[in-house]
């Protein structure tokens, strides 16, 4: 098992595929794109297949994501589902994806053991699209949001952060569009996670905010909050249920005291937070001929020293030195 100084465990896998991606958010990275992390530096399919493998042969891991950057960018994708969906005990197998590649790989990758996807999904207007994310690319996004949910990848949720006087009056067009074709929307606070360091505190849009916006068009009441389990997601049913639309308020309403998280960078570091200072290289431990046992008890080490919590909050706080494009969303 995976257990911290506070008693929580991680079961929750979040694997970074690639720091790579095919648009440019403005809350993420800069238009121009980062410096990319050397493909040497890269975990091979195989390191990625045997890591997972020991997080869920050994040490509990029952869920496991993909992500990026954009993980459909990754070519052994399908490969990776495939071979870790064949593991015992099988894991929950999902991806968060911006939906670009979905039309040509959702159909694949659920045939290969996907069980689910998150799509990012944060305007339905063409230059509002252009202006947050830098590509011309909604057309894609909607498409390949219909072909998960033709492939079954259900439930299909939808990721949107919302930013102030860019697309924070869109909340309720968005939860119209999601509850017309049954995908579960999820607003999220910005954190501050972007290369540019553009966050502030002042200017981003919070849950009470998003709430009160929905309310305007929309009754909500609280879901059972057991179902939230340790989910980032605060639930509501949508005029009385059974659809249900989610909040999640990083920053106003932390869950760190429930997280049962931890990351696998692109590059094979472990870190055991989103804003984890510190990470641990089982990258290099592998490739200087580590065994599983040593790997796993790297691993565990590293998630014994996790944080109470994100510290966003602390006077102190800095932001960690790498984007969130290259820690894995
Ligand atoms: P499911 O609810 O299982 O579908 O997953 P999820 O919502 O955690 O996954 P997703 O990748 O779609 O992440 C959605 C958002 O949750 C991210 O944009 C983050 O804002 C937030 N999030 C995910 N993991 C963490 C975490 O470890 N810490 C914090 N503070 N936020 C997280
Ligand atoms: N704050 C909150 N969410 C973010 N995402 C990317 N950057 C940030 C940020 N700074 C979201 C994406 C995607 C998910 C993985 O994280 O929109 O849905
Ligand atoms: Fe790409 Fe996701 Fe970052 Fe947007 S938030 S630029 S889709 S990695």
């Amino acid at each position: 098992m995976l257990v911290d100084s506070f008693g929580r465990v991680a079961t929750d896998l979040r694997v970074s595929l690639t720091d790579r991606c095919n648009l440019r958010c403005t809350y993420c990275m800069p238009p121009e794109g980062l410096e990319w992390l050397p493909k040497p530096e890269l975990l091979t399919a195989d390191e990625i297949v045997r890591l997972v493998g020991i997080g869920v042969e050994r040490l509990g891991i029952t869920e496991v994501r993909y992500t990026g950057g954009e993980p459909l960018l990754r070519r052994e994708l399908v490969d990776i589902v495939t071979r870790t969906a064949a593991l015992r005990p099988r894991p929950r197998l999902s991806v968060t994806t911006n939906g670009i590649g979905l039309s040509r790989l959702a159909a694949p990758l659920a045939d290969a053991g996907l069980d689910r996807v998150n799509v990012s999904l944060d305007t339905l207007d063409r230059d509002t699209f252009v202006r947050l994310a830098h590509r011309d690319r909604l057309a894609d996004v909607l498409a390949g949001l219909a072909s998960a949910e033709a492939a079954g990848l259900r439930p299909v949720k939808v990721n949107a952060v919302l930013m102030r006087d860019v697309n924070d009056h869109e909340a309720v067009p968005l939860l119209d569009y999601c509850l017309e074709r049954g995908y579960e929307l999820r607003f999220i606070e910005q954190m501050p996670l972007d290369a540019q360091h553009g966050w502030r505190r002042d200017t981003m849009v919070t849950a009470d905010e998003i709430l009160k916006r929905l309310l305007d068009a929309y009754d909500l009441t609280p879901d059972d909050p057991r179902e939230r389990g340790s989910a980032p997601a605060e639930l509501f049913l949508v005029d009385g249920g059974p659809a249900r639309v989610g909040v999640i308020g990083s920053v106003t309403r932390p869950f760190c005291g429930t997280c049962d998280r931890v990351r696998l960078t692109a590059d094979g570091q472990i870190r055991n937070c989103l804003f984890a200072t510190d990470e641990s290289d089982l990258r290099t431990a592998m490739r200087n001929g580590a065994g599983d046992d040593e790997l796993a008890e790297r691993w565990r080490a590293a998630v014994r020293v996790k944080r109470a919590g994100h510290g966003i909050d602390d006077p102190a706080f800095l932001q960690p030195a790498r984007p969130m494009s290259a820690i894995g969303g």
